[in-house]
């Protein structure tokens, strides 16, 4: 700890203890909350994987989310929906991982390419689920929810990368498919033109050059749907399927199936059964995927809930900070040079869907402000930990559980969330500094494991900063749903010349976009004053995400 960053903690708890005893009229002279922007303390740089996302066959994710088709009266891109394209490419956005989720250990690449009219029809994983899935899901007979038409696959999915500007992250399946399928698809994808039988296929589908895909993941959530594995088994698994890799020139990055929220178990099993074989097998992995959802409580609708349920689920998703913490130490047990890295390709708030849309559309909302400072929050969580998170990808693009996009034939809208990527931009690539929240907490009432109502807490406002040159983004969220905060905000003595805020924010927490208003809930700009001698005071609204950027001398 900087001798800087100690006399301000100190400073700052003499001010809280001052605060908590101060009667209004003192209290309201000086700000209640301070930010120590430590500039000269680097993390690392933010990785722009951490804006990934992710696309699964799953519900109206691909069908009608991406895929319209190229005869649909929807406008599209070579069949793919063209309003989700542009608005998506204005976000620059990072890697984004396909087919599953547990559709990849269901899925075989093969039925997915070639002319689409001979492509097969199967069952889709999710066709009998029970989870979260509305009465009238389960009697749906048909549709391509249920029964995978195969239209999008492969080629499809890498133009749709291609369109939008980002990298692919395919995930092998490793359930119910060998090795030698997946080496195949690895071939379709990466094998120069004319090499092999199926880059010869390839160019034949019209794909002449390589796709070049560097990012594959071995399986998905190997502990459930991806096999019912224990972790001994799987580490058994993964060394089979990464013994030998034909690499085409590309530098391949895998990725482990990683745990489910808290199992530290799975990591350490996993690391120990690896290991056996020698230090080596480290250096097949880039990155260790950690999967953590927060499931809302109380009626679990996106749309409806109570003031308690609003700080109790943005409290759960504050998870995500332990979780990182935890599964980093254990890796660090094995992996003492820290190669590997964390990979959160599944995060999010998952809800029931909204009545209004069809029943094939699992989990498919809108979203409102709550899961808007669910995302700011989870960012804010993975640039704080910027030295060992590379990638993050929420759970999912469109049409289900935290999505970014909402779309049902020709309408179409931007959620929430999406409005906190956009705002959370100027952070990619940037280098994350070690940032100090001192704030009072929010307090609500939470229901136990035995559905008592119990008192809770958490941080009353938390957030992240990074420097680019001379401009620092500090993105902050306010969960307190009635109290503004006034801070004090303090760059480590370096003087602010200029500042401007972004907020996203309502006086209702329910606010969310839809179909009829998609613009109810969306961010506005704001010019802040900065005080004499570079010195900034600024109020966080009630219930918002707040990006702030600070112009240094
Ligand atoms: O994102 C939905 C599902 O959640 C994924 O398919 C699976 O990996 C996870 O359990």
């Amino acid at each position: 700890m900087g001798i800087e960053r100690r006399k301000f903690l100190k400073g700052s708890l003499l001010a809280g203890a001052a605060a908590m005893i101060a009667p209004k009229s003192v209290f309201s002279q000086a700000a209640e909350s301070k930010v120590e922007i430590l500039i000269n303390e680097p993390i690392g740089t933010i990785n722009p994987n951490l804006y990934g996302h992710f696309v699964e066959h799953l519900g109206g994710v691909v069908y009608d989310g991406i895929w319209v088709g190229e005869k649909s009266k929807i406008p599209n891109y070579k069949g793919i929906r063209k309003a989700l394209v542009d608005n998506l490419k204005k976000l620059k956005p990072g890697v984004i991982r396909y087919p599953g989720g547990c559709f990849a250990d269901q899925y075989d690449w093969r039925d997915g390419v070639g002319p689409r009219e001979k492509r097969p029809t199967r069952v889709n994983f999710w066709a009998d689920t029970n989870y979260k899935a509305p009465e009238n899901y389960k009697q749906l007979k048909d549709g391509p929810q249920k029964y995978e038409s195969n239209h999008f696959g492969t080629d499809e999915f890498l133009s749709f990368c291609k369109m939008v500007g980002a990298p692919a992250y395919l995930a092998a399946n490793l359930r119910s498919r060998d090795v030698r399928v997946f080496q195949e698809w690895l071939e379709y994808c990466n094998a120069p033109a004319g090499l092999t039988t199926w880059s010869q296929e390839r160019q034949k589908n019209g794909y002449k050059d390589p796709h070049n895909v560097s990012f594959w993941g071995i399986g998905n959530e190997s502990w459930g749907c991806g096999g019912d594995f224990l972790p001994e088994e799987y580490a058994t698994e993964f060394r089979k399927f990464t013994a030998w890799m034909p690499t085409y020139g590309v530098k391949l990055n895998l990725i482990g199936a990683g745990p489910n929220g808290g199992d530290l178990g799975w990591t350490r099993r996993f690391f120990q059964k690896l290991t056996e074989k020698g230090p080596g097998q480290l250096n097949k992995l880039y990155g260790w995927a950690l999967h953590y959802y927060s499931g809302s409580t109380g009626k679990q609708n996106a749309r409806e809930y109570t003031l308690d349920e609003w700080y109790d689920l943005i409290a759960r998703s504050d998870r995500m900070e332990n979780l990182i913490n935890e599964h980093w130490q254990v890796m660090g047990e094995f992996d003492r040079e820290r190669k590997i890295k964390l990979v959160v390709d599944e995060w999010g708030a998952w809800h029931w869907q909204d009545a209004d849309m069809p029943a094939g559309y699992l989990y498919a909302y809108a979203g409102t402000l709550r899961d808007a400072l669910i995302s700011g929050l989870n960012l804010d969580t993975f640039q704080r930990h910027a030295d060992k998170v590379v990638m993050a990808n929420p759970a999912q693009l469109i049409n289900t559980i935290h999505s970014l996009f909402h779309a049902y034939e020709d309408k179409f809208l931007l959620t929430p969330n999406y409005h906190i990527f956009e705002m959370y931009m100027p952070h990619s690539g940037a280098t994350a500094v070690r940032t100090e929240f001192i704030s009072p907490r929010v307090t609500f009432t939470r229901l136990d494991s035995a559905r008592k109502e119990v008192p809770a807490n958490f941080w009353g406002l938390n957030g992240s900063a990074s420097i680019n040159g001379k401009t620092v983004t500090l993105t902050a969220v306010n969960p307190d749903a009635k109290n503004a905060r006034e801070t004090e905000i303090n760059l480590n003595g370096a003087k602010i010349v200029l500042a401007n805020a972004r907020v996203l924010s309502s006086t209702d927490i329910k606010a969310r976009n839809s179909f009829e208003n998609p613009n109810a809930l969306v961010p506005r700009n704001e010019n802040v004053s900065v005080g004499t001698g570079g010195k900034l005071v600024y109020k966080f609204a009630p219930a918002s995400v707040t990006r702030l950027t600070l112009t240094i001398a």
